[in-house]
């Protein structure tokens, strides 16, 4: 198609989910309770009440949405295996049934024509090994590289594409320092940092376990969520005052993965007594070369030069356009500044955006009991029972129009994998914030495709933001 915003041939697009939070059935075929069910289990901890036990059932429906992914163009998968499902307890002993389930369902996606991209953690720790002082300890550590060892040596053959860990600082402040995920841990900062340690260690145990049993052509890397900063008006100073700040803000996690030499001087002056214990042989394996790197891009923040030329950060005001999940305002320019600033700043190979998507409470389908709760998003209901989500096809167009740009400066980005293929267990958010180009109603399970799936089914099929 003659389209200004055509994309590179052989670009790749693709919808992503998690374990956690579309497979449900948490308690069967052998599989261990994970630091999520644990966590959802606890009141007040999830905004519903409800917890990943059911989800999507995509552990009995994945047939009908490997059909329905099929039916709408889809040729790129990215999921997530559950550990819980494969190791119970996070020690040496394998739950056959785990591994027999995966084995079926990769089958599955590639009868489907889909290609399998496969996160090892994207979350959901064995509550056992939590129980055992989890990414707290090195053993942790161990344990991941077993797991991921044996999954790689299982699925390698008809699973090509490897992503290690996802949005590292998701689960280690959100989880592990401010309580409002899993594990619900409030830490002092030593125990922060050395659980970050331990997920840039597990990261580099993975990449070691894909490049020993990965086979053939196998390729792997992090997912990261950079928190992205964008310059309130593009010129030279506004542009280098939020370089300045993206790269204070990411550089102790992409600096050790991309540039080499270990952790950064002003990241460990910064901890001062507080800093993670490491070695060299850690900073090593951490620093491997890897084939790409995903990231998930949903907000930015707004920097300026300031009066003195000293970059600041600008609140939003009231009234800025975000979406229902509240954390997430519109700044679709963080597609392009994100993928710069990294491109700019580490000697990353290739780029693969791992997310993008954005949260409404698109009706209908809400459980009855909790549609006073959470009340209906009248503007995308349509008594035809369609979901006209157009407020999401506008958040992803701009998104897709600023990938666009990125690519055309010359940024090496391979594809895009868009959150979520369907709504599903939004971790403290509970099933409120709705992500999904299909709608879920979590009573009947009926899976329907919003206008989005449309939508993005044609920019799919012409390589073209439409
Ligand atoms: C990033 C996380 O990886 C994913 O699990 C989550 O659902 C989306 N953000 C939306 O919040």
């Amino acid at each position: 198609m003659d389209s200004s915003f055509s994309f590179p041939a052989g670009f790749v697009w693709g919808t992503a989910t998690a374990a956690a939070q579309i497979e449900g059935a948490a308690a069967l075929d052998g599989r261990g309770t994970s630091v999520w069910d644990t966590f959802a289990g606890q009141p007040g901890r999830t905004k519903d009440g409800l917890g990943p036990a059911v989800a999507c059932d995509h552990y009995h429906r994945y047939e009908q949405d490997f059909a329905l992914m099929r039916a709408l163009g889809v040729k790129h998968y990215r999921f997530s295996l559950s550990w819980s499902r494969l190791f119970p307890d996070g020690d040496e002993r394998r739950n056959p049934a785990g591994f027999v389930f995966y084995h079926r369902l990769i089958d599955a996606m590639l009868a489907h024509g889909l290609t399998p991209w496969c996160t090892f953690y994207h979350w959901d720790m064995p509550q056992a090994l939590e129980a055992r002082g989890g990414w707290r300890t090195r053993e942790s550590t161990a344990a991941f590289a077993a797991y991921a060892q044996a999954a790689v040596a299982a699925f390698g053959g008809r699973v090509k594409h490897w992503f290690t860990l996802n949005e590292i600082p998701a689960f280690v402040i959100h989880g592990h320092k401010l309580g409002l995920h899993a594990p619900g841990a409030m830490e002092p900062p030593k125990v922060v940092n050395q659980v970050f340690h331990h997920a840039l260690l597990a990261h580099g145990l993975a990449v070691q376990a894909v490049r020993q049993h990965g086979g053939p052509g196998a390729k792997v890397g992090l997912v990261h969520n950079p928190e992205i900063t964008v310059p309130f008006a593009e010129t030279p100073e506004h542009i280098a005052a939020a370089r300045t700040i993206f790269a204070q803000t990411n550089e102790h996690l992409l600096a050790p993965l991309f540039n080499g030499g270990g952790y950064p001087a002003s990241y460990l002056e910064r901890c001062g007594a507080d800093a993670p214990e490491h070695t060299p042989e850690d900073m090593t394996l951490i620093g491997q070369p890897t084939d790409f790197l995903g990231l998930n891009v949903y907000r930015g923040h707004f920097v300026r030069a300031g009066a003195d030329g000293r970059p600041e950060l600008l609140p939003l005001p009231e009234g800025f356009p975000r979406a229902q999940a509240a954390w997430l305002h519109h700044v679709p320019q963080a597609m392009f500044w994100g993928l710069k600033f990294c491109a700019e700043l580490y000697r990353v190979p290739e780029f693969y955006i791992a997310e993008n998507g954005v949260g409404y409470h698109d009706a209908p389908g809400m459980p009855a009991h909790l549609e006073s709760v959470h009340g209906w998003d009248e503007a995308a209901r349509d008594l035809s029972g369609e979901i006209l989500d157009l407020h999401r096809c506008q958040y992803l167009r701009t998104y897709l129009q600023s990938l666009h740009r990125a690519i055309a400066a010359g940024v090496p980005v391979g594809g895009y994998f868009l959150w979520s293929f369907m709504d599903n267990f939004e971790w403290a958010d509970g099933y409120v914030s709705r992500f999904g180009l299909v709608h879920l109603n979590f009573t009947t399970q009926r899976r329907t495709p919003k206008l989005s799936a449309q939508w993005y089914a044609e920019v799919m099929r012409r390589n073209a933001v439409i």
